[in-house]
């Protein structure tokens, strides 16, 4: 049977992105379960303010690429930073250039799952940068998964070596990322 599609699309504009390297560490889970996963670092495909004439315009290998590997994925999983209590806008800016999707058949994420992680640097960050992206999920017609999860104290995250500090963290995101792979599962039957 055809292997389940996972895109992971995120992460920040910063060289050493919190963001890119918890959907690294989600993206190696679903990998793990048995997932292809194709992973879309925003920082790499850096595309200038959406308009219809940059869209038109577009070039960009990469960008092309992702639009490819998203009309044959089964599921995503979206990251992004908390920036002033919502999604930063270079994420804004790549989900606005999704509109190249809009005249598909299934216009943009259709009936597909979507696990989304946001992170903060407060405490109790990210939870109304979570909201807006399962405000996005929504209006790209996907199916946020239930266990989306925010993450606070962001810089924080991970010790010397790159690896997790919070058991609670790891928990959550396994759970989400497993949650994920059955969603695309059984959506795509
Ligand atoms: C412009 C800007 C605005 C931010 N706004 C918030 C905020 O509203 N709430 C919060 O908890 N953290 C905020 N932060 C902190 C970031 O969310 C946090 O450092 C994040 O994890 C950075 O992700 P990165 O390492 O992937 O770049 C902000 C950071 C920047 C640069």
């Amino acid at each position: 049977m055809k292997k389940i599609n996972i895109v992971c699309l995120g992460g920040s504009m910063e060289n050493r992105s919190s963001t890119l390297a918890v959907l690294k560490y989600a993206a190696k889970r679903l990998k793990l379960q048995g997932a292809e996963v194709y992973i879309a670092d925003i920082k790499s495909m850096n595309l200038p303010v959406f308009s219809y004439k940059a869209l038109k315009a577009v070039k960009n290998r990469k960008f092309t690429e992702l639009v490819k590997k998203i009309r044959a994925a089964d599921g995503f999983l979206f990251a992004s930073p908390e920036y002033h209590g919502t999604v930063s806008s270079a994420f804004k800016n790549v989900i606005d250039y999704l509109e190249v999707l809009s005249a598909d058949k299934l216009p943009y994420l259709s009936l597909k799952p979507v696990g989304c992680i946001a992170l903060g640097g407060a405490e109790n960050a990210g939870y109304a940068t979570l909201n807006s992206m399962i405000s996005i999920v929504h209006n790209l017609r996907g199916v946020a998964a239930p266990n989306s999860m925010a993450i606070g104290y962001a810089s924080n995250l991970f010790d010397s070596k790159g690896n997790l500090r919070s058991e609670a963290v790891i928990k959550k995101l396994n759970r989400l990322s497993n949650e994920l792979f059955i969603l695309a599962e059984r959506l795509r039957d």
